[in-house]
């Protein structure tokens, strides 16, 4: 069981995410383990204050050291890997949703307001962002990297479907067609309809190649 710890100011914001679809039913079968922890009950402030005005002035509140090292400190284990999530971090892409389903405790570090103490940094291991733009606050990072990393978890999903998808083999996805045939004139591949299985193999394995050339090149670069 991978056991997930997401510190953040704002839990109420995952009540949505942990209690629907996929990430509900990996709870549910003891898959993964996700808690959420306010490090603001770690503030040693007699207001249980946890951000201050940035020294050198400037707007907005930076988050202080002091409760996060305290909570990290009440957490952290040898199985720990502490991930600040930031947008000047390394940016997120499935291989390290592969990488981090291995890791038995994952710690996600969320900020808000204008962001951390630089001194903060030291503290972790390693600094993800989920993409070039900005935030309100880690939140929604810490839920695309925790979905991405839980359906890879043995059991949560069938594995077969993780062999398909985009970005294995830095190729993307087939097109997938359903149930009508036709719809006003659109029509589903024939080769789809033939039951021929090699035939549809090599139609699909065509498509992903194509598909990826002309929208991401740069995977097939890799
Ligand atoms: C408003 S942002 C701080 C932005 C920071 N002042 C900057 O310009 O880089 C507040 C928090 O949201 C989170 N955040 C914002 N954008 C993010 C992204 N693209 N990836 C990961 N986390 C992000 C981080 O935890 C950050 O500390």
């Amino acid at each position: 069981m991978i056991r997930i710890d997401i510190l953040t100011l704002f839990p109420e914001m995952f009540d949505g995410f942990l209690s629907s679809s996929i990430i509900k039913r990996a709870i549910d079968k003891k898959l993964v383990e996700i808690n959420l922890i306010n490090f603001r009950d770690y503030s040693k402030d007699l207001h249980h204050k946890v951000d201050d005005t940035p020294y050198g002035g400037g707007c907005g509140m930076v988050l202080m050291i002091q409760p996060i090292y305290d909570c990290l400190n009440a957490i952290r284990t040898d199985d720990s890997l502490v991930i600040m999530l930031t947008p000047d971090g390394d940016t997120f892409k499935q291989r390290d949703a592969y990488h981090l389903r291995d890791v038995k405790h994952l710690i996600l570090l969320c900020g808000h307001y204008e962001g951390f103490d630089e001194r903060i940094r030291n503290l972790v291991d390693i600094e993800l962002s989920i993409g070039d733009y900005v935030l309100t606050g880690g939140e929604v990072a810490s839920m695309v990297i925790t979905d991405a990393v839980v359906r890879l978890v043995p059991g949560v999903i069938e594995e077969e479907s993780h062999l398909l998808e985009s970005f294995n083999n830095n190729l993307l996805d087939f097109p997938q067609y359903t149930k009508p045939r036709d719809f006003n004139g659109m029509k589903v591949p024939e080769v789809l309809l033939s039951g021929d299985h090699k035939k549809i193999r090599e139609y699909r394995e065509k498509i992903q190649r194509e598909r990826t050339f002309e929208r991401r090149r740069d995977l097939l670069e890799r």
